[in-house]
C-alpha cells in the first residue's frame, strides 16, 4: 500500500505547484491543501473571507498571516489531512505562517519542495494559462494554437485568472522573492528541503518529484 504523506510545495507563482500537487495527491492519496484555491472558492461563494480576500488577491498582494492560518488549521484537522497526511500548496507564504504551522501540526513534516522554474520562464507560463471557472481545471494556451473556452472535465467557461494581469503578476513575484523564498533557508536549516527541477515536461517533473519524496519516506 502506498503510504500517506506530509508535504509542502514552494516555488514561484506559476512554477507548476497546483499541476503538479493534482498528480501527488492522486499519487499517494492524500489531500491537496491549496490555499489560493480555498480563497478562490470563498470569493465565488461570496462569503466574509471571500468579500475580504477579493480585492487583495487580484492586486497581487497577501491575505494576513493571522486569517489564512486560521484557514489551514481548520482544514488540516479534517480526518482526511489528520490521518494520512496532506500536500500543502501555497502555505505557508512567509516565515510567520510557517511558524504557526510548526505549532499547528501533531506530526512532523516528510520533505518541503522547492520547485525550482526561473523567473522569466514562470512569467511566460502564467501568460498563457487559462483556468475553468467552474472546477478550477488548468490549460496552458499557446499564441498560434486554438482558444480554450470550453473545459474538458466539466463543460464550464475557461478565462484568464482574475489576478493573472502583468502588475499582479510582477508584483506576486516580488512578494515571492521578499516575503516566501526566506523559507527555503528556513527549511533548508531543519534539514527538510529539497530543491526540485520543476523545467521540463509535466511527466518528467512528476518522476523527479515522486523519487525525492519516495527516497524521504523509505528513511521514515
Ligand atoms: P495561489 O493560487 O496559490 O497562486 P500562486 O501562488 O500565484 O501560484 P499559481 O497558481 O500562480 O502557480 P502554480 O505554481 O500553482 O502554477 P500552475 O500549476 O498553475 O494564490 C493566489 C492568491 O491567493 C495569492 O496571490 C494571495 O493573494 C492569496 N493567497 C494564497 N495563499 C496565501 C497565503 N498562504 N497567505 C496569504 N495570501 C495567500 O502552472 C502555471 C501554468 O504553467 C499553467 O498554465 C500550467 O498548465 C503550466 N505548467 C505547469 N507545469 C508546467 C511544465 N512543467 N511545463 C510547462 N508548463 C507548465
Amino acid at each position: 500500500m502506498i503510504q500517506g504523506v506530509r508535504l509542502i510545495l514552494l516555488g514561484r507563482q506559476g512554477a507548476g505547484k497546483g499541476t503538479q500537487c493534482v498528480r501527488l495527491s492522486n499519487h499517494y492519496v492524500v489531500p491537496h491543501i491549496s490555499t489560493g484555491d480555498m480563497l478562490r472558492a470563498a470569493v465565488k461563494e461570496g462569503t466574509p473571507l471571500g468579500r475580504m480576500a477579493a480585492e487583495i488577491m487580484n492586486a497581487g498582494g497577501l491575505v494576513s498571516d493571522e486569517i489564512i492560518v486560521g484557514v489551514v488549521e481548520e482544514r488540516l484537522d479534517r480526518p482526511d489531512s489528520a490521518g494520512r497526511g496532506f500536500i500543502l500548496d501555497g502555505f505557508p507564504r512567509t516565515v510567520g505562517q510557517a511558524e504557526s504551522l510548526g505549532k499547528i501540526l501533531k506530526q512532523p513534516l516528510d520533505l518541503v519542495i522547492d520547485l525550482d522554474v526561473p523567473r522569466e520562464l514562470v512569467v511566460e507560463r502564467i501568460s498563457s494559462r487559462r483556468v475553468c471557472r467552474d472546477c478550477g481545471s488548468n490549460y496552458s494556451v499557446s499564441a498560434n494554437g486554438p482558444a480554450v473556452r470550453i473545459c474538458d472535465n466539466c463543460g464550464g467557461d475557461v478565462v484568464q485568472r482574475d489576478d493573472d494581469t502583468p502588475d499582479a503578476v510582477n508584483k506576486r513575484l516580488d512578494l515571492y522573492d521578499t516575503q516566501t523564498s526566506p523559507l527555503i533557508k528556513y527549511y533548508n536549516s531543519q534539514g527538510l528541503l529539497a530543491v526540485i527541477n520543476g523545467v521540463g515536461h509535466p511527466d518528467r517533473v512528476l518522476d523527479r518529484l515522486v523519487e525525492a519524496i519516495d527516497a524521504v519516506v523509505a528513511r521514515r
